[in-house]
């Protein structure tokens, strides 16, 4: 009796414990090791009939078969064991087939078994409400996560809204890829510009919507190289390349891609702007340099022209009146007094003829024998040696006249500013271009600057005619100026003079000129110093 009720004893203060576990590992330690003290000399495990879980294990193959299915406490016959008893670890909340397996040398008495059952019966709901507590744990959890993500998934979709609005108020066409090239998305913009709806490109390759066929195929080779090596070409920068619309017309457009892609899921953006009308006033920008240019060349040549028909023949008119007055001087004074008044007439009219004329002139010697002999009559007036390497050939009167200015001021500034002892000018006409180089050997230290004009006027000359302009000119080490010119296609080139003359050196009168060795600053000009080139643009003020 006093064993009995010792049992109830440790069932009933087992109770009290089990309400503390924390987890079914923890109630099911617990149970197992009171077991002794219900049913003295037997153990206990928890089994499962076919796995493991976190408070059992899987019973052995035998004893699952004779667990699967069992729903009440039952005397298992185990070969080996003397006592084995199952008791069904449940409760309405309890969820899996789980036993506490008791054995012993002996079979439990029937209050044992009793006492064994409801000891497994109160594990069973303590475990029970354990996950229901966790379940609800859970549910509050999942609830929260849900209640974050929906809101986030809130704050997403205005601010994608917001994305999209701003991308289709864009004034870029704007397109996106994935990484198989097929379109996913395409703004207002790009409808505009393209003349497709969104509807029919998205999902088409980009190559064969918007990517004229000659670049189609350099087109995909670079996005294929891109995806294979992670090699960037075109990314992250603008470029100028030609895009095509859905007429199959194609139009100059600036474009910049960027990666928009996950990692892993490349995708790129594209934004197109139609440049069309930009390059269009690049291009009469250009031409009307050109036209201005043309345009004083034209005026030089006039002036040259009006020079020889007005003021000379004016001079003329007046020296010849002046040769009879002479002669009737003594035999008929009144005529001879009318020629000298004429003569004086004939003097003031050519006199304001020259003031009208010097503005500039075009020098006959560059129309007639061309850049060659100009150059060096230019060479001819300087008080140093000028090496001169300039082929005899005559190219585009407008190419000359710019080359000839461009020496002219070039010689000019030597003699003003670089304190030289020689200086040379090399023409060479490689490929479709002439370059000309005006060197010195003087103190160096020529610049562009905003309170000059001789080297800004050369710069706008030269790119007027399309080419470039590299200053070189560090302090104390001479300067050379080049000027590189295209000569267009659609004129003949250069011509050859006949008996084309060989690379000659001025000497100014009295002096020796110097040679190639001792007078190179221009081969030491295209080795050092750092280069400014114009290509147009005015100097910043200092
Ligand atoms: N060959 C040179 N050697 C040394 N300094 C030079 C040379 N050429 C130009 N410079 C410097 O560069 C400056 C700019 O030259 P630029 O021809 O523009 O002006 P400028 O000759 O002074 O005046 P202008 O407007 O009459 O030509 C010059 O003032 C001079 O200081
Ligand atoms: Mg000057």
């Amino acid at each position: 009796m006093s064993q009995v009720l010792s049992s109830v004893n440790s069932v009933f203060s087992l109770s009290l414990i089990l309400a503390q576990a924390s987890s079914p590992a923890q109630a099911m330690r617990l149970v197992t090791t009171a077991v002794p003290s219900i049913a003295a000399s037997h153990s206990a495990v928890a089994w499962h009939p076919s796995t493991s879980g976190e408070y059992y294990e899987q019973a052995p193959e035998d004893v699952g078969r004779l667990l699967t299915g069992l729903t009440g406490v039952a005397r298992l016959d185990v070969a080996g064991s003397s006592a084995c008893w199952a008791f069904p670890i449940s409760s309405p909340l309890a969820r899996e087939q789980v036993f506490l397996i008791v054995t012993g040398r002996e079979d439990p008495s029937a209050q044992e078994t009793f006492l064994l059952s409801v000891l497994a019966q109160l594990c069973g709901a303590v475990i029970a409400s354990l996950y229901s507590v966790s379940e609800a744990e859970l549910r509050g959890q999942a609830d929260r996560e849900r209640e974050v993500a929906e809101a986030r998934a809130g704050v997403l979709a205005t601010s994608e809204a917001r994305q999209r609005a701003i991308l289709e108020a864009a004034l870029d066409a704007v397109i996106s890829i994935d990484q198989n090239a097929r379109v996913t998305y395409v703004n207002s913009a790009f409808e505009r510009t393209f003349g497709y709806r969104a509807a029919e490109v998205i999902g088409r390759d980009l190559a064969e919507t918007i990517v004229p066929p000659s670049l189609r195929e350099a087109h995909r080779r670079g996005l294929a190289r891109h995806l294979e090596t992670g090699q960037v070409t075109i990314l992250n920068r603008r470029i100028e390349m030609p895009a095509m619309r859905a007429d199959g017309t194609e139009f100059p457009a600036e474009v910049a891609v960027t990666y928009t892609g996950e990692p892993g899921q490349p995708a790129f953006t594209g934004y197109v702007r139609d440049i069309t009308d930009r390059q269009r006033a690049e291009q009469e920008l250009i031409a009307s340099r050109a036209r201005l240019v043309a345009a004083s060349d034209a005026a030089r040549q006039r002036v040259t022209r009006d020079l020889h028909d007005g003021a000379q023949q004016r001079l003329v008119a007046a020296l010849i009146s002046l040769q009879l007055a002479e002669q009737r001087w003594d035999s008929a004074p009144q005529r001879a007094r009318e020629l000298v008044g004429q003569a004086l007439d004939d003097a003031r009219l050519g006199l304001e003829d020259l003031r009208a004329l010097a503005a500039g002139l075009h020098p006959a010697i560059l129309t007639q024998h061309g850049l060659a002999a100009a150059v060096r009559a230019l060479a001819d007036r300087l008080p140093i040696p000028v090496e001169i390497d300039v082929p005899g050939l005559r190219l585009p009167a407008a190419i000359e006249a710019g080359l000839y200015f461009f020496c002219s001021e070039a010689l000019t500034n030597v003699v003003k500013h670089a304190r030289a002892t020689c200086a040379g000018i090399q023409l060479e006409v490689p490929a479709e271009k002439c370059v000309v180089e005006v060197w010195d050997d003087g103190i160096g230290g020529a610049r562009l600057g905003p309170e000059t004009s001789g080297l800004i006027g050369l710069s706008d000359r030269i790119v007027a005619l399309g080419g470039t302009l590299d200053i070189i000119s560090p302090p104390s080490r001479g300067t050379m100026l080049r000027a590189a010119v295209p000569i267009p296609p659609a004129t003949a080139g250069p011509v050859p003079l006949p008996g084309s003359s060989p690379p000659m050196v001025a000497k100014p009168a009295g002096r020796v000129a110097s040679d190639r060795e001792s007078c190179s600053a221009g081969a030491c000009h295209r080795r050092r110093g750092s280069v400014i080139r114009s290509r147009g643009h005015r100097p910043r003020p200092r």
